[in-house]
């Protein structure tokens, strides 16, 4: 009887520390969500709620499919602690790529200098070929669904 006891005390207190330590290991995974609002230009469509998390582990997403080095190569080994430069670091220009007919014609990587054609072109692309791929409309993609109104 007092073996059994001492047995089933052992295997509690494993359970435990199998627990602490995966609670842990839960606690050092990326920021939930990230409102984005970029600064060096005022919003004019309304800020973004990013579920930074969500697409994380929900979505599947890899790091790499949204951070990349100075290069563009893919930080596929990237952790949560580690010092994440922000877009606009190197997507510089403020706001959206210029559009309407006497918009100046912008070559793909002019594009992407502007900050907002950035973000749009890493969301949006995915977002599209996920719901052509699964035949869905789950990912956003018209202007309001990912700007809530002001
Ligand atoms: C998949 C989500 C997504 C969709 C769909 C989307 N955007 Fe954006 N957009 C963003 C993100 C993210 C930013 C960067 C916001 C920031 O960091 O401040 C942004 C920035 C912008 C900006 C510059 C900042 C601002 O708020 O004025 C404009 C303008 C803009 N988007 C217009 C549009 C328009 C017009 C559409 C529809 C044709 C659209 N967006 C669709 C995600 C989206
Ligand atoms: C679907 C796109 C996407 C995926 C996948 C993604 N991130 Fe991010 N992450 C972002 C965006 C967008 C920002 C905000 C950048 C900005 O403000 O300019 C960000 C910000 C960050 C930050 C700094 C800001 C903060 O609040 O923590 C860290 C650290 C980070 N990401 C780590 C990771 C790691 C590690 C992974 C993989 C486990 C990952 N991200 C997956 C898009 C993504
Ligand atoms: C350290 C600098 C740096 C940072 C930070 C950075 N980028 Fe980039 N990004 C680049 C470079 C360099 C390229 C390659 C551009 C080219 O092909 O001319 C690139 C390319 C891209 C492309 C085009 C990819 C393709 O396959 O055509 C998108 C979209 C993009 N970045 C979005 C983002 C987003 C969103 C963030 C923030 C989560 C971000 N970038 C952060 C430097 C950066
Ligand atoms: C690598 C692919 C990928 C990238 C990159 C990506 N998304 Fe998504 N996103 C998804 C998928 C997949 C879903 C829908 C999943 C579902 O509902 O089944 C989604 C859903 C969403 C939704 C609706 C559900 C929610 O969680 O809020 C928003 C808003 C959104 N994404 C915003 C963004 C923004 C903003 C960016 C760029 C900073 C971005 N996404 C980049 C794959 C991606």
């Amino acid at each position: 009887m007092k073996v059994k006891s001492l047995i089933l005390m052992a295997s509690i207190i494993g359970t435990a520390i199998l627990f602490f330590s995966a609670s842990t290991f839960a606690g050092a995974t990326i920021t939930d969500t990230i409102k984005l609002e970029t600064k060096g230009y005022e919003s004019q469509k309304g800020h973004v709620q990013f579920t930074h998390k969500k697409h994380s582990e929900e979505y599947k997403a890899a790091c790499g499919d949204c951070h990349h080095d100075a290069k563009g190569k893919p930080l596929a080994n990237l952790k949560p602690t580690d010092k994440v430069q922000g877009c606009i670091e190197c997507h510089k220009k403020p706001g959206d790529k210029p559009k309407g007919k006497d918009a100046p014609k912008l070559s793909k990587q002019e594009e992407l200098e502007y900050n907002a054609a950035a973000f749009h072109a890493n969301c949006i692309t995915c977002h599209k070929e996920f719901n052509k791929k699964n035949n869905t409309k789950a990912a956003p993609i018209t202007c309001t669904k990912c700007h809530a109104k002001k």
